[in-house]
């Protein structure tokens, strides 16, 4: 009787959670980022949101409340070689490449027919946008042309110049911005690199960046009503709630405001069986298998022949098996303990407990993954956040990082050598792993929480701290410190003005004695 009630109970209490209109604008063709968004997506729509997703990928076997509006595709391939420019990378001048590259980008994502059609659509209705802001503020106008709640999905950790508008703490002196491939404990010049850039972010880009963010929006978002719209920069502190991909487990630890919310790793579920034929190699290794995998972005086909060849003579050489990613169909002889594919399924092979190194990029989702089933890592990192997330890694004794433009085969050897025969890295993985699988909520269903609290409390205005209202003097304090100088000098005249006084008349006293 009881456990009837209680199940009319539940029952009742999942009816009454009111199902939501939510828009979700992804238009932009970065797969790895749709793919850590897919299964909140999903779930959304599981728990029975009617979720609208405008993206140039459509997810397989959707929800049946879950609609896919397609975005023509086309091929924004990286139109330079990440490995050549490694070398020169320089994190003061990533913001600049960044303010230059990225609008064109968002340019010619809004000039798809799919995409203007959603911003000129009439009648359609919805509670909640969200959209990934990856340089691309001018979409939180979608806020107001439909007059609801915006969520911003961001896919690493937001950088100074979006957590600006939050306030989101980004203090130089130990919170690392991930472009400039730091970690927590900075030496001073480090520290001062780092804080440069957060000025750069902030200061600069309201010359250099907003105004292109500004006319985009004024020239593509002209539905009907959009005179009405408050500036883009209030609109973006007006944001509800931000998702972050990092953890403390993950990334550095760091204090985050009551709209940032971390959700690390939201695509990560325990390993499913692999494939007969991989299994098959997975068990048949008595010294473990070594997985090598670049990621999606960076293609080892673009690796200069020297480098390659470096990895394969290496990697020849040693014990374990080694599945290899290469995405080319060259025939060449590799070394018998070397299985070649361009595919393999990265987290069911990290999940299997035969994997005892995984030779990687460094990316955020592999790092994730490597964590989440206590992998130790030996990273070639080659630019943007990988440098920062393997890093984070080697300071907690769970990998190895080599930048790719120090690389050498001797540093290679070394540290292939010292991973797969000290059994620390491995022990470390398995701590940081536990840290990160100890958490109230999973990532997703944090997300999911989050999300629908915004709808409940229209919008959760609540959660904003007052330092969205300082102007800049205010919050820097730039006002107290001027007042507390200006009175220091004014005492200071004072006394010097009764000093001298008191002084003429001490002497004239004095002389009049004598
Ligand atoms: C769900 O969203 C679609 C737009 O993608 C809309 O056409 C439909 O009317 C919505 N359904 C409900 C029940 O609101
Ligand atoms: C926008 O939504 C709010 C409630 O969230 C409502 O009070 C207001 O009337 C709406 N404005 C328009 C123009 O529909
Ligand atoms: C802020 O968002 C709410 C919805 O959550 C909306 O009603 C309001 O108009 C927005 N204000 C500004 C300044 O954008
Ligand atoms: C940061 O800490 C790690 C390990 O705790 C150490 O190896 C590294 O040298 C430190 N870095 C700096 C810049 O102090
Ligand atoms: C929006 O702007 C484009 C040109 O940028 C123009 O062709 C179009 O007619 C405008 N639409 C509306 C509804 O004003």
């Amino acid at each position: 009787m009881n456990s009837i009630i209680l199940i009319t109970g539940i029952l009742i209490s999942v009816n009454s959670g009111l199902s939501s209109n939510i828009l979700a604008f992804l238009p932009s063709k970065a797969r790895s980022h749709y793919g850590a968004f897919e299964p909140l997506l999903k779930e959304l729509a599981v728990k029975g949101h009617n979720v609208t997703v405008l993206s140039p990928f459509s997810m397989k076997n959707p929800p049946s409340s879950y609609h896919h509006i397609q975005v023509e595709d086309e091929d924004l391939a990286m139109s330079f070689n990440p490995f050549s420019v490694a070398k020169h990378f320089k994190p003061i001048l990533v913001p600049f490449r960044s303010w230059f590259m990225w609008p064109k980008f968002t340019e010619t994502i809004l000039n798809k027919p799919s995409v203007q059609k959603l911003i000129h659509s009439e009648g359609l209705h919805f509670d909640l946008v969200l959209f990934e802001n990856f340089y691309h503020e001018c979409f939180v106008t979608l806020g107001h042309k439909f007059n609801a709640s915006v969520v911003q999905l961001f896919p690493s950790i937001p950088n100074a110049g979006v957590a600006q508008w939050h306030r989101n703490p980004y203090d130089g002196s130990y919170i690392p911005d991930i472009n400039t491939g730091f970690c927590d404990n900075m030496s001073f010049i480090e520290r001062l690199t780092n804080t440069v850039l957060s000025f750069i972010h902030i200061a600069l880009s309201s010359f250099f960046y907003f105004p292109k963010q500004r006319d985009l929006m004024d020239k593509y978002f002209n539905y009907t009503g959009w005179e009405t719209r408050p500036s883009m920069e209030s609109m973006l502190k007006n944001i509800s709630l931000t998702l972050i991909n990092t953890h403390f487990s993950v990334g550095t630890p760091r204090p985050l405001v009551p709209s940032y919310i971390d959700v690390a790793g939201m695509h990560l579920k325990p390993a499913s069986t692999l494939p007969e034929d991989l299994l098959d190699i997975m068990n048949n290794a008595p010294e473990g298998v070594v997985f090598f995998s670049f990621g999606s972005i960076l293609k080892l086909t673009q690796l200069p022949k020297n480098e390659f060849d470096i990895f394969i003579r290496q990697l020849g050489k040693i014990k374990q098996k080694v599945l290899f990613k290469w995405e080319s169909d060259t025939k060449i002889d590799f070394p018998p303990n070397i299985i070649v594919r361009k595919w393999f399924p990265q987290a069911d092979i990290l999940g299997h407990p035969n994997c005892v190194l995984f030779i990687t990029h460094g990316g955020i989702h592999s790092t994730e993954e490597a964590i989440y089933f206590g992998v130790p890592m030996l990273a070639i990192s080659v630019f943007g956040d990988q440098l920062h997330n393997s890093l984070v890694m080697q300071n907690r004794g769970a990998a190895i990082r080599i930048k790719y433009s120090e690389f050498t085969e001797n540093e290679f050897q070394i540290a292939l050598y010292k991973m797969l025969n000290d059994k620390s890295f491995k022990t470390k993985a398995a701590e940081l792993s536990l840290t990160f699988h100890d958490q109230p909520l999973k990532s997703l269903n944090k997300a999911i929480y989050w999300i629908e609290y915004v709808i409940h409390h229209n919008g959760a205005h609540h959660l904003k701290t007052a330092a969205g209202e300082l102007t800049w003097y205010e919050f820097l304090l730039i006002d107290g410190l001027f007042l507390v100088v200006i009175m220091r000098i004014i005492i200071t005249i004072i006394l010097w003005y009764v000093g001298k006084k008191l002084w003429r008349r001490f002497c004239c006293l004095k002389s009049k004695q004598i």
